[in-house]
């Protein structure tokens, strides 16, 4: 079945079907009982009627009485003398029956039939009475009814699912379409479907997962034009002095700065590649991390030497106060955070600043903060500094090196590690950036 409004509309139809077929079997077999039982007790009380008429008006033309009943009910008699005989017989009454009847007994058929006979004596004779009820013609009358009532039944309910199931189906229709657009690259879809069921939770599910689709994908676009911006500028200054060296009049002089430069641009490029697959690698869930145990102040210091050569050539002042702590983490992990936060902090303070580095333990957790005296960021920047390729002052960044990439990077490290990072800042007085780690005693 290809549509989902056909399906609706067969599967109604034929489940109508079979409770009516199955509502008509229970009805006759409830009822049809029942309408015995109840012609049975009126039989009982007419036959009671006819005798208590027979006797005691002493009706002579007993048989011209019983076809004048007969004439006006739905009853048949039969009236039998005491050998059995009668002008009126009936054929589903047996000779026992009779003879009981005739001996005084009241008779009562179980069945179908509703038969009774009444035992009656008419100038010291005894005589039985039966009285028949055509209950066949009775019970086809009740079964063209309910008949009826259920062909009724299916006629209008077949109509009117044929106009509901289209509001059954109109959602399923819509969403059914929004996933067709997504698939071909329209996230700009909303289903409206104003029903509060699960149709109607399902769509705003599916609007929000739109919505975090049209995310993902802005995102991605601009992450492929952040990427290839920082790969185009290094890319066209190497081009640039590559080309310029090509010429002959150059100096040896100009040609040393020159392939410094071009050093320069490709180790920035070679960074930054470097740095995106450190990111793809801890966002992929097959990333290695070992966990070790090692004293965290030793790494911290020599962090501190492997960066001196950029911290003494800005005159800053180093200020250490650490005790020692061991810590169990990926150690090559941990490493990278510091590398990133120091170079930071040495990049964004002018020289003759002050760079504080503590180590503490409280509480199950080891905090390190990294304190610098430098331009500080905005508060509106704060959150926004661990975004990759986020720079906070655009202006600047082409002067300072740098993707972005950085923070980014220690976040994700530091997320892997169960731990936390805290910017505290104020604009031109220094930025403390807290990392915590929980404690794991050995
Ligand atoms: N200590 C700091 N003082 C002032 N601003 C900072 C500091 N640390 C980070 N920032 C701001 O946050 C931005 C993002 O930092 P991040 O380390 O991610 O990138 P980056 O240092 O510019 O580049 P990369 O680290 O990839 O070389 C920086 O560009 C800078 O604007
Ligand atoms: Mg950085």
């Amino acid at each position: 079945m290809k549509s989902i409004y056909i399906r609706v509309v067969v599967t109604f139809l034929g489940i109508t079907l079979m409770s009516m077929l199955i509502t008509f079997l229970v009805l006759r077999v409830l009822f049809s009982n029942y309408f015995v039982l109840k012609i049975q007790a009126n039989s009982l009380y007419a036959g009671k009627q006819i005798v208590n008429y027979i006797t005691e008006k002493q009706i002579e033309d007993i048989n011209g009485y019983m076809e004048s009943v007969m004439a006006v009910s739905k009853y048949k008699l039969s009236l039998y003398k005491s050998d059995l005989t009668s002008l009126n017989p009936n054929r589903s009454i047996n000779q026992n029956d009779i003879y009981a009847v005739l001996h005084g007994s009241l008779y009562q058929s179980n069945n179908n039939v509703a038969v009774i006979g009444l035992p009656l004596s008419i100038d010291g004779e005894s005589y039985a009475l039966f009285a028949d009820f055509h209950i066949e013609s009775y019970l086809k009358n009740y079964n063209q009814i309910v008949l009826t009532a259920l062909v009724l039944c299916l006629i209008i309910g077949s109509l009117l699912i044929f106009v509901a199931s289209r509001y059954l189906v109109r959602p399923i229709k819509m969403l059914t379409k929004a996933t067709k657009k997504i698939a071909a690259g329209n996230y700009h879809v909303n289903v409206q479907v104003k029903y509060k069921d699960e149709l109607g939770i399902l769509s705003d599910s599916f609007n929000q997962m739109v919505k975090k689709l049209r995310q993902i994908e802005q995102m991605r676009q601009e992450f492929v034009s952040n990427v290839s911006h920082e790969i185009q500028s290094p890319l066209t200054s190497i081009l640039g002095f590559s080309t310029t060296l090509l010429q002959n009049n150059i100096s040896d002089a100009d040609r040393k700065r020159y392939l410094s430069i071009i050093a320069d641009e490709s180790e920035r490029v070679s960074r930054l590649s470097e740095d995106l697959l450190k990111l793809a690698s801890l966002e992929s869930e097959h990333h290695p991390f070992n966990p070790t145990f090692f004293r965290l102040d030793e790494q911290l210091r020599r962090t501190v030497i492997s960066t001196e050569p950029l911290w003494s050539k800005k005159k800053l002042d180093i200020d250490l106060d650490m005790q020692e702590i061991l810590v169990n983490a990926d150690e090559d992990q941990l490493a990278q955070v510091w590398i990133n936060l120091l170079t930071n902090a040495i990049k964004f303070t002018p020289p003759g600043g002050r760079i504080s580095i503590s180590l503490t333990k409280c509480e199950n957790k080891l905090t390190v903060r990294i304190i610098d005296t430098g331009i500080g960021i905005a508060d509106e920047d704060a959150l926004l500094i661990f975004q990759r390729f986020y720079k906070s002052d655009k202006a600047r960044n082409r002067s300072q090196e740098g993707s972005g990439l950085g923070l980014a990077i220690v976040q994700k490290i530091t997320a892997l590690h169960q731990g936390q990072i805290d910017v505290q800042s104020q604009l031109n007085h220094g930025t403390i950036i807290s990392v915590t780690l929980p404690d794991h005693e050995r």
